[in-house]
């Protein structure tokens, strides 16, 4: 009794200065008309993070209760989330050096300091020049050169599918992810190095290596307490193994790099190494660009193409449409040798409203984070002070009924021109907005389409799940908790 009395006394007063210092901390940082979430001693609002592992369906369901923007405590660092997008275009438009840094992903310390230069981790003048430096592998000519690289290699992803099916005719496969997700960084590879991974050793090996770094990473983002005693073995243990890997993929990357030095290279196109050892970039901040483009673009176009495929399969009208559209783009490209050219895709229009809608019921990225570095008026009413971390949920404005009316439902016609000119353009931001967007979002949809004709042109696909059983979790990206089960049926041509 008198034991328990000398604990709980102290840490009920500790509790009560903790929250009137928060409450104040809170009017100085956070503006009161800001509804914000209930916040526990030095964590925050952190433990309602931890309560439910599902922070999308969070994220929504806050949205309801609280309105277009509410505010948590992350370990005592103020933060408030966006869904209206009149609020998304005010800060992801604006061009204050100020509002456009991004935090420093606590996954990126699992990578040793010197994969630590890219457009994707930088911030400030560094940023700001390599963007400008890589800006160059992504200009119109550029995106057209990189055009027999997408087909080669929805080619090669079409023989792996027919491989398959006879072991498993007429049955469910689960396969389609790992294979889209490859694929998509196959291609991201041979636009980067020149080297088209055909498979040997060497390039198997980086992929390899590569998963094992994209997979870690992705599982530390929603479990930072790992880096804490008593779990901090685990991060260590991690930590070292990532650090093995990423020598080993930049070994790879050297001998690229070194081939490209030579003139060893493709002639028919220039890699984005080339671009950048054009522009006299160092190798060391060469290796690392090339290895944060590769993660930026794979995961995130393998899972945009499988979620698409998904919506297809579910919505068997949907996909003969967009596959009416493609025989007639194939009747001609088969007479002309065999590739997709930039006018064929051009003229993919249903299936191009299909990928956009697909992206707004599933936001791989679902959503921009920056941390004030000066303080931002909001509206009227709303200025965040410097050091503000500001969540711009894509995820949450793509399913908001009043931005897109009956959100759950999979109509492409949302995307049909007369339609998106009655929205705002901060609506559907799947590829954010502004200076800081995603630099590969035309590279993405260019390569996603031709993936995607290959597919089409080649197979009927059914699914054996529904939107009801399939639930989605949020690491780097937005993927499905299981594999979505397919069932193809190879098309006689
Ligand atoms: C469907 C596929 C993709 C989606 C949904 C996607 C989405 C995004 C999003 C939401 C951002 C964050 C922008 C912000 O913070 O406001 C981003 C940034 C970025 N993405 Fe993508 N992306 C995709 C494909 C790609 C590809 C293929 C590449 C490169 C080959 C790429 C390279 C980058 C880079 C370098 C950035 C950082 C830009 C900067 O900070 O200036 N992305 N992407």
């Amino acid at each position: 009794m008198f034991l328990s009395t000398w604990f709980f006394l102290p840490t009920i007063f500790a509790y009560l200065v903790f929250h009137l210092l928060w409450h104040q901390h809170k009017k100085r940082i956070l503006p009161e008309c800001i509804p914000i979430l209930p916040t526990l001693p030095l964590i925050g609002s952190v433990h309602h993070l931890l309560q439910d592992r599902d922070l999308l369906q969070l994220i929504r369901k806050w949205h309801l209760k609280l309105g277009p923007i509410f505010g948590l405590s992350l370990f005592g660092i103020p933060a408030v989330v966006l869904n209206e997008p009149s609020y998304l275009q005010k800060i992801l438009s604006s061009s204050e050096p100020g509002h456009l840094t991004r935090p420093s992903l606590h996954t990126s310390a699992l990578m040793p300091p010197k994969f630590h230069v890219g457009v994707l981790p930088s911030n400030g003048e560094k940023w700001k020049s390599q963007r400008m430096i890589v800006g160059k592998g992504f200009t119109h000519e550029a995106l057209k050169s990189y055009l027999p690289i997408f087909n080669l290699h929805g080619k090669r992803l079409i023989s792996e599918l027919k491989n398959i099916l006879p072991e498993n005719e007429g049955e469910a496969i689960t396969q389609l992810q790992d294979l889209l997700v490859h694929t998509a960084l196959r291609i991201n590879i041979n636009v980067i190095t020149g080297n088209n991974v055909k498979g040997d050793d060497e390039s198997s090996q980086f992929l390899q290596d590569f998963h094992f770094i994209e997979d870690t990473v992705a599982n530390f983002v929603t479990s930072p307490w790992f880096a804490i005693p008593p779990f901090s073995w685990w991060y260590r243990t991690r930590k070292a193994e990532v650090g093995k890997k990423a020598g080993n993929c930049e070994r790879f990357l050297q001998k690229m790099l070194k081939q490209c030095k030579n003139g060893e290279e493709d002639p028919s196109f220039q890699s984005m190494m080339r671009v950048m050892l054009n522009q006299g970039v160092c190798e060391e901040d060469l290796i690392s660009e090339c290895l944060w483009l590769s993660f930026a673009g794979s995961n995130t176009v393998g899972l945009t193409l499988l979620f698409t495929l998904f919506n297809l399969a579910l919505h068997v009208d949907h996909q003969e449409k967009c596959r009416e559209e493609v025989d007639g783009v194939f009747s001609e490209v088969e007479e002309k040798g065999g590739n997709l050219g930039n006018d064929d895709i051009f003229k993919l229009l249903y299936l191009d409203r299909c990928i956009k809608e697909s992206q707004r019921m599933f936001s791989v990225i679902p959503f921009s984070t920056r941390q004030l570095q000066s303080s931002f008026k909001l509206d009227e009413n709303v200025e965040l002070s410097k050091g503000t971390f500001v969540f711009a949920s894509h995820d949450a404005v793509h399913i908001n009924p009043k931005v897109f009316p009956n959100p759950e439902k999979f109509d492409p016609d949302r995307f049909l021109p007369e339609n998106i000119r009655t929205r705002s353009s901060y609506a559907f931001t799947p590829f954010s907005a502004g200076r800081r967007d995603c630099i590969g979002a035309k590279f993405a949809m260019l390569e996603m389409k031709v993936v995607l004709a290959w597919v089409l042109r080649h197979f009927e696909l059914e699914t054996l799940d529904s939107y009801d059983n399939v639930e989605c979790q949020y690491n780097v990206a937005v993927s499905p908790k299981r594999l979505i089960r397919f069932r193809l049926k190879e098309r006689k041509l």
